[in-house]
């Protein structure tokens, strides 16, 4: 199951570029009310129909029309060096990656029962580097402090525009800005991508060739804008310029929903139109 279905994208499409029910209706042809419907994610629209939609709310047509009829699902293993964690209670994912020792780890985002990030790391057992954090929302941040408190030599990492979501712990974070790359072993690295729009300091983490994207990109949409200055138009820019600026076979590890890839995500999400 993806992260967001048809009636998902429609929303967050519908309040980015900022149309309602009625003025969509009146670009496309289309009776408010079914567009309503399909908002609510009571029945969908044809191809004809979807594709319609798509060309006034900016969405790539055949994309949308894919996700309609739902066409598409990636099908994407995770790599070797990342293990993903569930979150309980909240559904977001949490994942750890470790260097070729198969030891030293880093952790992303700490939330959810402590106790269930206690024992991923004890599996290894992982000496914990990093505490890397995507953003300010509790289902990505709200264990920081039992984290930090059984693992004290692990330094965290967030943004510094989101980082009072972890109390006095912001003041331990590791203020890092785009582009940074953190030293993890001898001949490795974890690069931070500052992806604002989601949250102002929304960020994501490239290891080898897997990114971890947050909230910032699903498999086949994109988190909603809940920033306090970013908007919808800096999520979309953030994807285009610092992810698909990436190796299509990049993986895609989102905080929600399955993994994918830079190139399935290019092929088939419909927030970006296919040039
Ligand atoms: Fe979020």
């Amino acid at each position: 199951m993806l992260e967001d279905d048809f009636s998902d994208v429609l929303r967050k499409a519908k309040r980015g570029v900022e149309i309602d029910d009625e003025a969509l209706g009146n670009a496309t042809g289309l009776a408010p009310a079914r567009i309503s419907d399909w908002t609510r994610g009571d029945g969908i629209p044809s191809d004809d129909e979807a594709r319609a939609l798509a060309r006034v709310l900016r969405l790539d047509p055949g994309k949308f029309a894919d996700a309609a009829a739902q066409r598409w699902h990636p099908d994407v293993a995770l790599p070797e060096y990342v293990r993903h964690h569930p979150h309980d209670p909240h559904p977001s994912n949490g994942y750890l990656f470790f260097l070729q020792d198969g030891k030293t780890a880093a952790l992303i985002d700490p939330a959810g029962l402590p106790q269930t990030l206690m024992n991923a790391i004890a599996e290894g057992p992982y000496a914990l580097r990093y505490i890397l954090i995507t953003h300010k929302h509790e289902d990505h941040c709200d264990a920081t402090a039992d984290v930090a408190r059984a693992f004290p030599d692990a330094q965290i990492v967030m943004h510094r525009a989101d980082a009072f979501a972890i109390g006095p712990l912001a003041a331990k974070a590791l203020p890092i800005v785009d582009g940074d790359e953190l030293p993890f072993g001898d001949a490795a690295s974890i690069r931070m991508l500052h992806t604002p729009g989601h949250t102002d300091g929304s960020s994501s983490f490239l290891f080898r060739s897997t990114l971890f994207t947050g909230d910032t990109l699903f498999a086949g949409s994109v988190g909603g804008a809940a920033g306090d200055r970013s908007t919808y138009g800096d999520i979309l820019d953030s994807v285009r310029t610092k992810f698909f600026a990436l190796d299509d076979a990049t993986v895609v590890m989102p905080g929600h929903g399955p993994p994918s890839t830079i190139g399935e995500e290019r092929a088939h999400n419909p927030f970006f139109t296919s040039r």
